[in-house]
Formats: C-alpha cells, structure tokens, sequence
C-alpha cells in the first residue's frame, strides 16, 4: 500500500516533496479521475486544507468530482461562484477572502479563502481544482505556481485517456 509522507519546511519544500510523490504514484497510473483522487488527498494531507477536490466539465455544469474533506455541491453552473467563474476566464482564481467575492459559493460556511485552478485538455476547461482554507489569505503565488503545475500534469492524462480510449488497443 502507499503511504504518503508529508515534508515538513517551507511551503515550496513541501509543494516538492508532493510534487515527487505524485509523479511516483502517476507512473503507474494514466486515469484521470484516479489520479484527481489521489492529488486531491495528497494535497489535503499534505497542507491540511479545509476542502480539495475537482469538479468536472459536464455539459453546461460543472459536476462534482473526486474530492477530500467535506461533503460539497454538486453542480455549479457556468460563471457561478469561484468555479464557474475559472471555467468562465479560463484562469485560475485566487481569493483571499471568500466574503468579498461576490457570487461565491459557500458549500462550507468553514471555507474563508480559496483557490481554482481550471484543467484544460486542448485548450477547453474540462475540470477545475478548487482548493479551499479555513483561514483568511491561505493561498499565494507559490500556491498558485505549485497547483498551476500539478494540473497542467492531469492535463495530460485527460489527453492520454482519449488517445487510449480511440486506438485499435481499446476498440470500442
Ligand atoms: N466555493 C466554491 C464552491 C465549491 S465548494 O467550496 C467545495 C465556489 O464558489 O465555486
């Protein structure tokens, strides 16, 4: 079984430390929804965040997806709330106080900031990861470098998925 170890030092440390532990389990795994789980208790676990997981594109909604933490929405439609409106700019959103976004979408009246970043497979957004704080001002560009990068990483395998699903070695 894999056990994850959670770095201590800064927050960039930390961010490598679990940058490394996902390639490691993501080499022996290419689907995306398995590998959004484990990013998502990764990170829980690793920053102790109130909320992390992913919705999904589906249709004119967004749907919610493979999460750690509380139980969430469902559905958010396009341009509502934090999500919708990463889906909508195509760009990540950072809030540092969830009171003064207007439109934001409390699943948890815990959440005070929070940070979405869209997951785009050939140029669409097909997911967002909404990573949510119990405290005021949570997130920064290191944050935002850090999880900008791990989701250009399941990006791929939202590419790869299709290119199995379509060749001769999956017909369908
Ligand atoms: N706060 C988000 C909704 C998702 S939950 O927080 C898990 C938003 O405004 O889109």
């Amino acid at each position: 079984m894999e056990v994850l170890h959670t770095a201590k030092g800064t927050k960039n440390e930390k961010y490598e430390v679990l940058k490394s532990q996902l390639s490691a389990l993501w080499s022996g795994e290419s689907d995306p929804i398995a590998n959004m789980g484990n990013m998502a208790s990764a990170i829980k676990h690793t920053f102790d965040f109130h909320w992390v997981g992913f919705y999904l594109v589906r249709g004119q909604e967004l749907v919610l997806g493979p999460f750690q933490g509380p139980i969430a929405c469902t559905r958010i439609g396009f341009g509502k709330g934090v999500c919708g409106t990463a889906w909508k700019e195509k760009q990540t959103q950072l809030v540092p106080d969830v009171e003064l976004f207007e439109g934001h979408i409390a699943c948890s009246a815990l959440t005070r900031s929070e940070i979405v970043i869209p997951v785009f497979k050939n140029g669409k957004v097909v997911a967002v990861l909404d990573v949510d704080s119990a405290l005021v001002n949570d997130f920064d560009e290191i944050d935002q470098m850090h999880l900008e990068a791990l989701s250009r990483e399941i990006s791929v395998f939202f590419l790869v998925q299709n290119f199995f699903f379509n060749s001769k070695f999956f017909p369908r």
